[in-house]
């Protein structure tokens, strides 16, 4: 059966030669490491939150008056409606470490470097859509939490000069977060944002491909090479087969943090859900501790630390500039962490700073 389905595809649309190519032919590196199989986890972990966004969709209002309600009878009413519930909620948190892994390997293996220009870029605006995706669908459930994250975020916004006040305007369509932000909000996350990230992750992964994955700068056999001005697809000889060899390292990985989001979900999910989730949005009554999630508590406190409020949103402003155009920067040929002092002097800084202003951050 499953040989007359191959041989049916295989006249029509060569079907044996792309899944060889893509998969038994497809050559990694001999010493390809487990960090490598962070963008497959990401892959699944994004799927399973498509899968429970629509679900959460069957049932969700979006309108201030039954918004709260709606999600209140997807926890208590609905068969497995709270697993649902936390899995894309808490879900979206074990992404956000999932690209935090996945961005610092690539950094720490100067994988960024030419020809992965665009590999690195993609990369970058996908955890930035990301982080947004994260922002809009957090006021969703229109609780307390949601409705004064919300405020305090877009409030960030009016500190740029001459159009801040009317950016903070625009982002919440009024004065004030109200209906009119919920249905903007609405619209990004359920539409316009996952519509851009499929979009983008097929450019990213085109580039990966295209290019051909990279040699680990690691071990006695690896020499920084240059890398030529015409294109090139990297092959790797005598490689590891992508099936099943890899595949299998992606699928260990891939459940190492499924069972880290189970978990979270099923053990701690207040970890990532305070109480004032479960209180009704009230615009009148101002909770005494409201503070962003905990990848955005960095750009809440250096806000905080410098004397204006401009002058951190314009420091933020550069460091995210600066990590955009990396590649274009760091333009030795040189992959190997250790032969690279001052970028890696940079990258523990750069990692013990955000480590350190987040605690900050919560603890202010
Ligand atoms: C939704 C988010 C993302 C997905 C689904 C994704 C997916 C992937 C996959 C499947 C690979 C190939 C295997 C691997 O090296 O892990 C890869 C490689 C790569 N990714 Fe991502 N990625 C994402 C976000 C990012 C981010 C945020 C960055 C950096 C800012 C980035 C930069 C790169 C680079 C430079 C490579 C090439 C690595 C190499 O050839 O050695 N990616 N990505």
């Amino acid at each position: 059966m499953h040989k007359r389905l191959l041989d049916f595809l295989d006249v029509r649309l060569g079907i044996r030669d792309i899944l060889e190519q893509n998969l038994t032919k497809y050559l990694l590196p001999k010493n390809v490491n487990i960090w490598y199989t962070l963008g497959a986890v990401l892959l699944a972990l994004l799927s399973l939150q498509f899968v429970t966004g629509v679900l959460l969709l069957v049932y969700y209002v979006p309108n201030p008056a039954e918004a709260f309600k709606s999600v209140e009878i997807i926890m208590n009413d609905i068969p497995y409606g709270w697993l649902i519930r936390y899995l894309h909620a808490v879900g979206s948190n074990v992404i956000v470490i999932a690209l935090l892994l996945h961005m610092l390997s690539v950094l720490f293996m100067g994988s960024y470097k030419k020809p992965r220009e665009f590999t690195w870029i993609s990369g970058f605006v996908l955890f930035n859509l990301t982080l947004v995706l994260c922002l809009t669908g957090y006021l969703l459930p229109w609780s307390q939490l949601s409705f004064w994250a919300t405020t305090v975020a877009t409030e960030a916004a009016g500190a740029v000069p001459l159009i801040g006040d009317g950016l903070v305007r625009f982002m919440r369509g009024g004065a004030m977060v109200g209906d009119a932000t919920l249905g903007r909000f609405f619209a990004l996350h359920v539409m316009v944002l996952p519509a851009g990230l499929v979009a983008l992750v097929g450019f990213h992964l085109f580039c990966v491909r295209r290019i051909g994955i990279s040699k680990p700068p690691f071990g006695e056999d690896y020499a920084p090479t240059e890398v030529a001005d015409e294109f090139v697809h990297e092959e790797h000889p005598g490689g590891i087969p992508f099936f099943p060899n890899y595949a299998i390292k992606d699928l260990a990985v891939i459940s190492l943090f499924l069972g880290l989001l189970a978990l979270l979900v099923f053990f701690a999910p207040g970890l990532f859900i305070p109480p004032s989730a479960f209180e009704p949005a009230d615009p009148f009554t101002t909770p005494a501790h409201i503070k962003p999630e905990w990848y955005f508590l960095w750009a809440y406190q250096t806000l905080k630390i410098f004397p204006s409020e401009f002058l951190g949103l314009a420091a933020q402003g550069v460091v995210m500039t600066l990590l955009a155009l990396l590649p274009f920067l760091d333009r030795g040929k040189e992959r190997r962490p250790f032969k690279r002092p001052l970028f890696l002097t940079c990258y523990l800084l750069g990692i013990l700073l955000f480590v350190a202003i987040s605690i900050w951050g919560h603890y202010s």
